[in-house]
């Protein structure tokens, strides 16, 4: 129950400091809010006269009378002609217990957590540029529920740049655009269910292994069975793929995640090969394939198999995961059932946010973007390798060839683990390969090193805090 000040009503505490270059008026607002907020003033409690309250802070009346009508508007307080101004009834809860603050995290010497490229290096001035070239060019009617699968400005632009770079059998038609691969894969998946597949396969290890990924976990929302295929140094195990009974398979060929392995190449024609003998389907994740550095990439599966394999790129490696953009080059008979889940899913990405990838990419900008970030992971690559050369040399290295991810293989008795916490400890992040493997079924000791993350000064000594626990 609200107390019911009479009188002249109470004072009230609030400081205005005219030293801080704050307009009082901002002050003021802010001032009554927090204390609102807080709980400091509760609801149905009368405030002073804005009269008695100027003569208090020693300000003008009509300054209070602006911010009290501020507030007002905003809904913290209510007034009715005649009476005083009051505190809302139920505009903020009085906080029972203030809330906890959690610890902030322990600022690391490196950490090596792998899968996020280099945040600080996003091109905002580009994005910044790219979303006003959006903003201004887009057609009124375009602002409007468009097609489910993205604008058409982008398709054609995106397929266009993935004939060029990935030599991919790119139809904007067959183009579905997402938010990128997490969304991406859900959608090609229950396509596939729709069709009557049942089964589908992951690699182990791999993304889509751990039973906490995102992805594993959108699979059982559908009706698909999930099963785990090895991977070893050529790639996913077409053979026991072929024993599994799936009718599906999520792969990442270019750049397997986390080992790093590129499928050779006659693993990759035997992948085609078993899904037109099975009438399957491939759905390839082409996730960080911008960033190769000692020979020129190999193109993307679906150039081999239009109509059997999806394509799912993102801008999560090549821009940043907020960007929340990616793409789905579908195969011709299930881009209708793909386009259906999209449109069920969101009705669409945001067309404002595609436009500006559209402009990023036809102006050049991305590609001079994806040059720098590559001349930036290829030397931060090379301190790793440095780092370690000197400090464990005893340790190999692999899964080299693109991303900016790599695989540290600990000695056979190494408790993969214990190594990851002693690292923690010295305040240095470091993940085992464990995470990614189904099942948790204990493999060799191996570290996944991402280094887009870690800036190329923190490297050495990273390495340097836990080159006695690697060794
Ligand atoms: C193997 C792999 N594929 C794809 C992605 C990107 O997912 P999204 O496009 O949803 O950000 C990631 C992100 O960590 C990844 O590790």
């Amino acid at each position: 129950m609200a107390i019911q000040w009479s009188g002249l009503g109470p004072e009230l505490l609030l400081r205005l400091d005219r030293d801080s270059g704050q307009p009082l008026r901002s002050q003021l607002e802010a001032g009554l809010r927090e204390a609102i907020r807080g709980g400091r003033l509760q609801g149905g409690e009368r405030l002073p006269s804005s009269r008695e309250l100027a003569r208090e802070l020693g300000t003008s009346r009509g300054l209070v009378q602006e911010c009290y009508s501020q507030l007002l508007s905003e809904g913290y307080l209510t007034s009715q002609v005649g009476s005083a101004t009051r505190v809302a009834m139920g505009a903020y809860p009085a906080a029972a217990e203030p809330p906890q603050r959690p610890e902030p995290p322990a600022q690391l010497i490196a950490d090596f957590r792998s899968g996020v490229p280099d945040l600080a290096s996003f091109p905002r001035g580009d994005w910044v540029w790219a979303t006003r070239e959006a903003c201004g060019s887009v057609a009124t009617p375009d602002l409007d529920y468009g097609d489910p699968r993205g604008s058409a400005v982008l398709r054609g632009v995106l397929a266009a740049y993935l004939r060029r770079v990935r030599a991919a059998a790119a139809d904007p038609g067959h183009m579905i655009v997402c938010t990128g691969f997490a969304q991406g894969v859900v959608l090609a998946l229950r396509a596939l269910a729709e069709t009557g597949i049942r089964c589908v396969a992951f690699e182990d290890p791999g993304y889509g292994a751990a039973d906490t990924s995102e992805t594993v976990q959108a699979v059982g929302a559908t009706r698909l069975r999930a099963v785990h295929v090895p991977v070893d140094d050529l790639g996913i195990d077409v053979a026991a793929l072929d024993g599994s009974g799936a009718q599906a398979v999520v792969v990442t060929p270019a750049h397997q995640s986390p080992t790093g392995v590129v499928l050779a190449a006659r693993r990759r024609h035997a992948l085609v090969d078993w899904a037109h003998r099975n009438d399957a389907f491939i759905i390839e994740d082409d996730y960080d394939s911008e960033f190769r550095y000692d020979r020129e990439p190999v193109g993307v599966l679906q150039g081999l198999a239009p109509g059997r394999v999806f394509t799912i790129g993102t801008t999560s490696k090549a821009l940043a995961p907020a960007v929340r953009l990616g793409w789905i080059l579908a195969p011709p008979s299930l881009t209708p059932g793909v386009a259906a889940q999209k449109r069920i899913s969101d009705r669409g990405s945001s067309t404002l946010d595609q436009l500006a990838l559209a402009a990023l990419l036809e102006s050049g900008r991305y590609d001079r973007h994806l040059r720098r970030m590559r001349a930036t992971y290829a030397s931060r690559r090379a301190g790793l390798i440095a780092a370690l050369a000197r400090h464990a040399p005893g340790i190999r290295l692999t899964g080299l060839a693109a991303g900016f991810h790599a695989v540290a293989h600990l000695p056979a008795a190494a408790d993969e683990q214990a190594v990851v916490a002693a690292a923690r400890e010295r305040l240095v992040g470091l993940y085992g390969m464990d995470g990614f493997r189904a099942a948790r079924v204990a493999g060799a000791p191996q570290l996944v090193l991402g280094f887009g993350q870690v800036s190329g000064r923190a490297i050495e000594p990273g390495i340097a805090a836990v080159a006695d626990l690697l060794g």
